[in-house]
């Protein structure tokens, strides 16, 4: 007899339907796996068997072929064992009904049939609503909450093969899970600790306001203990809150790559990920030998945090440079290239120099110009292009950080740039944006207005600093986020002018 169950699989951010072909005939025992598996749907052969034993049900003694179609698509993990296991039940008379052809089934076994949560849960049931036709999505448990998070979606949770029989043979009930994303947003809540102990750097704060209302990306540049570290970890306190259609975006990569659990299903708050720089190329930009998304795309609507910048590999430097440019980030394996999210805002420090104390008030530098220019190489032109704001962040006498004045509190400065975000995503809405960060080239004319004083000093300015291009428009998106912090829908001059403060590197010759 012929089962034919159906399933879904990952192929990198989307999903896609799988038809589970299980064939059980009489001839000598044996089992095949047929239809591109990779090892651990190979594997899946042994823990289904077990499993079907494991929780009473007979398996059979027969001849057992599994097809995984279409068979062009290259099917990876585990996630197949619950449509298999089901399949091979259909075949052996041991579902008393046909409920189980009205299923999508996935979810990997446990030798004792319990069910065990696989990545993409969430991807899936956003896939199958898409195209809602009052199919139900059988889940493992810890999936659940996940899946529910998807409005139009039948999700059915369950915790082993044993109660899912009963479920599908009629005799047990499960009601559809329906997740209200709501309720996970009450437990964010915003420290700002980190950011109300720092002691003057009033201007590097303002950046960092600047910074954190529009997205934009930001180096900090200044010798060993000047904060650096310190005032990169703080933006977290000052950055707008996470609003529900990009924490859904967000979680979606949270759970392709399999880091959603039942208690935290949608991600809250803006990611802060802090790769360090021994750290591997893959698992930065995304890959391995089962794909998955990496740091940049972790970072999505929060915060990639480069600390020590110059240190990283420069292929991982490189490869910075599309994701910047595109907000997406493509891996490409043997198989197939995927396309990742990565639409995050790059926090970077450095030292000015290899000792570490060029331009410092007290501390003499002793490396060459030659050292220098070498060292800064590194940051070559086209990555330093795509760093918005370039703040020099100075060594605090010890008066400076003595004296008690840490400037506005965090919750002020969350809410001036919380309402200038607000006015960005209303601007944007109709090209599915949030920030001016993500304004891309040809709509820069048409959110940036610039008023004519404004426009004289851009010309000079451009002239003077010979920015490129890129550079040209990333000013104007830093002038229209200070416009909106000030509530102003044209830019001025005095926008521009205070943009272009941000720009230390372009000024500087060694
Ligand atoms: N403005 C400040 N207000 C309060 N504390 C500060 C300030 N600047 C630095 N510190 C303190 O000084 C120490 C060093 O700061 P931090 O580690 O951020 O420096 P850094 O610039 O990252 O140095 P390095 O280049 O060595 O990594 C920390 O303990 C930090 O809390
Ligand atoms: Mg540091
Ligand atoms: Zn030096």
């Amino acid at each position: 007899m012929l089962a034919l169950v159906k399933s879904l699989t990952l192929a990198g951010m989307e999903a896609a339907k799988i038809q589970v072909e299980v064939d059980v005939s009489s001839g000598l025992p044996s089992f095949d796996l047929v239809g591109l598996p990779d090892t651990a749907v190979r594997e899946s052969k042994e823990r289904v068997r077990t499993a079907i034993k494991n929780s009473g049900f007979e398996f059979p003694a027969k001849r057992i072929t599994v097809n995984l179609a279409p068979a062009d698509l290259k099917k990876e993990g585990p996630g197949f064992d619950l449509p298999i296991a089901v399949g091979i039940l259909a075949c052996t008379g041991q579902l008393n009904s046909d409920l189980w052809q009205d299923c999508f089934f996935i979810g990997e076994l446990s030798l004792k049939g319990d069910l065990r949560s696989i990545p993409g849960a969430l991807s899936m049931a956003w896939h199958l609503a898409q195209s809602n036709r009052g199919e139900q999505l059988i889940v493992p448990i810890d999936n659940g909450h996940e899946a529910g998070l998807i409005k139009n979606a039948k999700i059915v949770a369950v915790s082993d093969l044993r109660e899912l029989v009963s479920f599908l043979n009629g005799e047990l009930t499960i009601e559809p899970l329906t997740v209200n994303p709501e309720d996970f947003f009450l437990r964010a809540k915003p420290n700002g600790a980190e950011f109300d102990m720092i002691r003057g750097q009033g201007g590097v704060k303002r950046g960092l306001e600047i910074a954190a209302a529009g997205g934009h990306n930001v180096l900090l540049m200044g010798p060993p203990g000047a904060g650096k570290t310190l005032l990169a970890r703080s933006l977290t306190s000052i950055l707008p809150p996470l609003g529900l259609q990009e924490a859904l975006e967000v979680s979606r990569i949270y759970s392709v790559a399999g880091l959603l659990t039942r208690e935290h299903p949608l991600i809250v708050e803006r990611p802060f990920r802090t790769p360090h720089h021994t750290a591997s190329t893959a698992s930065v930009i995304g890959g391995g030998r089962t794909p998955k998304p990496g740091e940049l795309s972790l970072a999505t609507h929060g915060i990639l945090f480069l600390d020590e910048l110059l240190e990283f590999r420069r292929d991982v430097l490189e490869a910075l440079r599309q994701p910047l440019e595109d907000r997406r980030i493509t891996v490409t394996r043997v198989q197939a290239s995927y396309d990742y999210p990565a639409d995050f805002m790059l926090v970077a420090t450095a030292n000015p120099c290899p000792c570490g104390y060029y331009g410092d008030r007290e501390r003499e530098c002793n490396c060459t110009p030659y050292q220098i220019q070498k060292y800064r190489n590194k940051l070559s032109g086209p990555l330093l292009d795509r760093i918005d704001l370039q703040m020099e962040v100075p060594r605090l006498s010890l008066e400076e950080l003595q004296a008690e004045d840490n400037g506005e509190d965090a919750q002020a400065v969350r809410e001036r740039v919380t309402v200038a975000r607000r006015r960005q995503t209303e601007r944007l809405r109709s090209h599915g944006l949030y920030c001016n960060a993500q304004i891309k080239g040809p709509m820069v004319q048409e959110f940036c207005p610039v008023n004519e004083e404004g426009t004289k000093l851009l010309h000079r300015a451009f002239a003077q600093l010979g920015l490129s291009m890129r550079a040209h428009h990333r000013l104007i998106k830093i002038a229209r986020t200070i416009a909106d912090l000030e509530g102003s829908e044209l830019i001025t001059g005095s926008h521009i002018a205070e943009a272009l403060q941000y720009r230390f590197l372009d000024r500087q010759t060694i």
